[in-house]
């Protein structure tokens, strides 16, 4: 008796089961219709609010991150600071220079190293200048086209810059980039240098440089600084 209570039971709850799912079919298909429409809607609005809201809020403030990003990968990575040094001076002035404004460096090093003797260096030097020598640069500036500005320093050699200077302007085009030279020397000064730099890169725009007596490199932190706010490339 029970059993078939049981089964009573099962096989009238499988047709209200079976009923209840055709209806959920036929409901189905009106309701597939505006059942999507009316989710739709709120599915949208929430959707579109939630754009909304997130461009109006956090999307400002990623723009800001953004602009902010920008302005310090600029400062970081469009300057370059491109220097020989025999003795240590120009190479204090520059070690400044790239404090003062983040560029990155790079130091001209000749593939066949210079004499350590100063008194052999000084008819090396002027050796290299009568004969127009352009002694091969150690290495090579990776992605030179994505530098703007290129700081350029070296000391006074004979009344001109040393050759490894020319091969460098030689080497690199530093067309539509702005040039900062910076020089030390015993009291020449720039000498006819900036002329020549100008006439080697017809198609840079050449900043007022800064020279250095060798006894002022070392702290050289008060007079970077001032030339270069003077120049609007620092605050
Ligand atoms: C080969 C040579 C030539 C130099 N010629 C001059 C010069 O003509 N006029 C000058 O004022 N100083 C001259 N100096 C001195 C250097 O310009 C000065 O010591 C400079 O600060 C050195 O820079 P550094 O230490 O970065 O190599 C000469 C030095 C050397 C080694």
């Amino acid at each position: 008796m029970k059993k078939k209570l049981f089964a009573v039971m099962m096989a009238s709850m499988l047709t209200f089961a079976l009923a209840a799912c055709g209806n959920t079919g036929n409901n189905g298909e009106e309701s597939t219709i505006p059942e999507p429409s009316t989710m739709k809607a709120p599915v949208v609005e929430t959707e579109s609010e939630s754009e909304t809201e997130e461009s109006t809020l956090p999307a400002d403030t990623s723009e800001e991150a953004t602009e902010s990003e920008t302005e310090l990968e600029d400062m970081a990575v469009t300057g370059v600071v491109v220097y020989f040094s025999w003795s240590g001076n120009t190479e204090a002035v520059a070690a400044e220079i790239q404090n003062q404004t983040g560029a990155d460096t790079f130091r001209l090093v000749p593939a066949e190293p210079y004499t350590d003797d100063y008194d052999a260096l000084l008819d090396i030097a002027q050796e290299e200048q009568r004969n127009g020598a352009r002694p091969a640069i150690s290495g090579s500036i990776e992605n030179f086209d994505s530098y703007e500005v290129v700081y350029l320093g070296f000391p006074n050699w004979w009344g001109d810059m040393p050759m490894i200077l020319y091969s460098f302007l030689d080497d690199y085009d530093l067309s539509g980039k702005t040039i900062v030279p910076f020089v030390t020397s015993g009291g020449s000064g720039f000498s006819n240098t900036i002329r020549t730099i100008e006439s080697m890169e017809p198609d840079a725009e050449v900043l007022d440089g800064l020279s250095l007596g060798s006894s002022q490199a070392a702290n050289a932190g008060d007079a970077v600084a001032n030339w270069l706010s003077g120049l609007g490339l620092v605050e």
